[in-house]
């Protein structure tokens, strides 16, 4: 659909436009009396979000690459319907394709309480279904306001169940990563895959990161609390329909790597992910709908 067409259609006065943003990629734009967000319709990524009068919550790299078919290196990535390599077949993309194809708008609506709410569809084509041949409907909500809750809804309708792998990706803007500490992981169990490892380990407290951090941890519903001391905030992370929480900082040398990060860009950030992966794939049987739902809000730290 054609920008004006979309504005036409979608656009709320005082709250949602849409716009042609880096790199050509058509973004929605939000500014409501809460907080303000830029949604990219390539892979329905959430590129930035900020409560009126805070930092950003949502880190994105400044030099993340904005292009037709490339995944954006921060915001709210969605991962789906695989997390990480595929099972069986290691020439289709890492963490699936849903955040690399065009998603269309489905609905957007200003709420009483003056948040913001749009709702996006993915768009099939033969080239999602020959990676994906099972059908199904998804769709992501977002209701951007004081919090921001994102809900990811996959429907089966086809006539076989499907294993399905996922998650919210969601990068954090902090103000250094030797001043924050991840609360709500002790106790659980999760796999190490740091510098390519397999491992299972218990975490036994808070998480502190000082070197690379890429772990899965398992059989979680628990809300995740990154402190963040310089900030002097915490930023709650209340999950439902997920089954597995990622943590992940590349630390230098990756980063450097990747090259989208920027000079000690890892030190600003950190991932918590809401997920269903490894053992914590679902079952998606026909007729059924699985909700992954997340919500994000900013806490003083006292
Ligand atoms: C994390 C994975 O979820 O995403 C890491 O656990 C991976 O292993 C990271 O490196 C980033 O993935 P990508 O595909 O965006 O570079």
């Amino acid at each position: 659909m054609q920008l004006a067409d979309l504005n036409q259609r979608y656009a709320i006065p005082h709250h949602l436009q849409f716009v042609a943003g880096e790199g050509g990629l058509v973004m929605a734009e939000i500014a409501n009396s809460h907080s303000t967000a830029r949604i990219a319709l390539q892979g329905a990524h959430l590129v930035t979000w900020q409560p009126c009068g805070q930092e950003p919550v949502v880190w994105v790299s400044k030099f993340a690459k904005y292009a037709a078919g490339k995944s954006i290196r921060g915001g709210v990535p969605i991962c789906w319907p695989w997390f990480g390599a595929h099972a069986t077949d290691s020439k289709l993309p890492g963490h699936g394709y849903a955040r690399t194809v065009m998603w269309e708008v489905l609905e957007s609506r200003e709420l009483p309480d003056g948040a913001t709410y749009i709702r996006f569809g993915l768009i099939e084509t033969d080239a999602t279904r020959a990676q994906w041949p099972h059908p199904c409907s998804v769709q992501i909500e977002f209701t951007i306001g004081k919090t921001l809750r994102v809900e990811l809804v996959t429907r089966n309708i086809g006539t076989h169940a499907f294993t399905l792998g996922e998650a919210l990706h969601t990068y954090f803007h902090i103000s250094d990563v030797g001043q924050m500490t991840i609360r709500g992981l002790e106790g659980c169990d999760y796999m190490d895959k740091a510098g390519g490892a397999s491992e299972l380990r218990k975490q036994q407290d808070g998480i502190v990161i000082e070197r690379e951090v890429d772990r899965v941890y398992l059989n979680t519903t628990a809300d995740c609390v990154i402190e963040d001391r310089g900030l002097k905030r915490a930023i709650r992370i209340a999950k439902q329909g997920s089954h597995s929480t990622v943590v992940w900082n590349p630390w230098t040398e990756k980063a450097d790597k990747m090259g989208d990060f920027g000079p000690q860009g890892h030190r600003g950030m950190v991932c918590v992910e809401s997920a269903n992966a490894l053992e914590n794939v679902l079952s998606v049987a026909p007729g059924a709908t699985h909700h992954l739902a997340v919500v994000y809000s900013v806490e003083a730290l006292n």
